[in-house]
């Protein structure tokens, strides 16, 4: 990868700081700030209004519209609903779908609590069965054991990760999504760990529901999206509901908007799709092959030099499996503790805690794990610097 690339960052420009947590949140390149600076050029509101302002606004926030649903290949703008962020946009399948009592929805046993806390939720009301399928002992999938659960149980939906936030390994969803159709069940995948570095064809995968946030692939944060088959978000129920949202009011009831308007209540956030647009085409411009390829080659690198250390890797041993997140657990240590000497002896930036999968980690009595997760920004000598630096540590201690 280009080292130059590095200079397109301000947070990496000429500072000595190692970013190793890109899987939380990527930083943001300079072409993403200015393309949502230039929206604080003029200011408007989306379709409200036939001023000049208010026409770019409108063609600024299609055109970035029209930009995610050409990254996913999805087959229609409609299908692309902007949400707050990935949690938003799970939160709006939980509520809006057409759940029926006693239905069943389906998750693994390591999801983020984001795709997690709204099943339970709506279980602990009783409005859902919320079941929950235990993964291999490496972390990864056992189609054997889902074919096994849609036999016996009618599932409704299974709301699965794409790629784990806690491993990096990506799950076989075009099997599982195959799997599922067959037994009448639907499909929402977590894409926000997949997107990041995996080339999306909707399409293809024949998703149900798909999302992600912008912030993860270089946009800002608070702008996410909620892809869904088109026949399937007309029959969710609307959500949050006000200007925009309806086509016609009167006092007595109203009309709701048509796709995609249906689910976008309120101003949104303008600024963050000029720039999330921007950050899609700064990873076009790279190629997502070219990413996967550079963050799993800087994951072997560093897999081979911490072989030899007395850690336990979280998920497949298999750098290759892990994509671009090294998740770890070292007995002699805290990670929490870890992460913090590593930040101040060399400015290295690691993810500390539950990663918020609290529930895997009390379910296996585990304490926290320390997480490095690569982008394209990242370097061979990024990692010498943290092999040595870790090493140290662990002689020092
Ligand atoms: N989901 C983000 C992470 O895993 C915040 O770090």
């Amino acid at each position: 990868m280009n080292n130059n690339i590095r200079n397109e960052f301000p947070a990496l420009k000429d500072k000595k700081v190692i970013y190793f947590d890109s899987a939380c949140t990527t930083l943001k390149p300079y072409r993403v700030i200015e393309a949502m600076n230039e929206y604080y050029s003029f200011s408007g509101c989306h379709k409200r209004g036939s001023h000049s302002f208010s026409r770019k606004t409108t063609e600024a926030y299609e055109k970035g519209r029209d930009k995610v649903r050409k990254f996913i290949n999805a087959g229609s703008p409609a299908e692309i609903i902007f949400t707050k962020n990935t949690t938003e946009a799970i939160n709006l399948i939980s509520y809006s779908f057409p759940f029926k009592k006693n239905d069943i929805v389906l998750t693994t046993n390591i999801e983020h609590n984001s795709n997690f806390l709204p099943w339970m939720r709506l279980a602990s009301g009783k409005e859902i069965i919320h079941k929950i399928l235990p993964v291999n002992n490496n972390l990864t999938f056992d189609l054997d054991i889902l074919e096994n659960v849609l036999k016996n149980n009618k599932i409704t939906l299974i709301s699965i990760l794409h790629t784990s936030n806690l491993t990096g390994a990506t799950f076989p969803v075009k099997e599982i999504i195959s799997l599922a159709h067959r037994y009448g069940a639907q499909v929402l995948l977590d894409g926000a760990q997949s997107v990041t570095h995996h080339k999306i064809d909707i399409q293809n995968l024949d998703a149900d529901f798909f999302v992600f946030s912008a912030h993860k692939i270089f946009g800002p944060p608070g702008v996410g999206i909620l892809y869904g088959k088109k026949h399937l978000l007309e029959n969710l129920a609307p959500f949050i509901v006000g200007g925009e949202t309806a086509e016609d009011v009167n006092n007595i009831d109203f009309v709701i908007s048509p796709l995609p308007d249906k689910f976008e209540a309120g101003i949104q956030n303008y600024p963050g799709v000029t720039g999330f647009s921007e950050a899609i085409n700064f990873i076009e411009n790279i190629g997502i092959e070219k990413i996967h390829q550079h963050v799993t080659g800087l994951n072997r690198y560093l897999t081979q030099k911490m072989s030899q250390e007395n850690i336990e890797i979280i998920g497949p041993k298999d750098a290759e499996l892990r994509g671009n997140i090294f998740n770890f657990i070292c007995p002699k240590f805290d990670s929490i503790q870890l992460a913090q000497i590593i930040d101040e002896a060399n400015n290295i930036m690691v993810r500390a805690g539950v990663h918020c999968v609290h529930s895997w980690f009390n379910q296996e009595h585990k304490s926290a794990s320390a997480r490095i997760s690569f982008q394209v920004y990242n370097t061979r000598e990024e990692i010498d610097i943290f092999y040595e630096t870790f090493k140290k540590i662990m002689q020092y201690y």
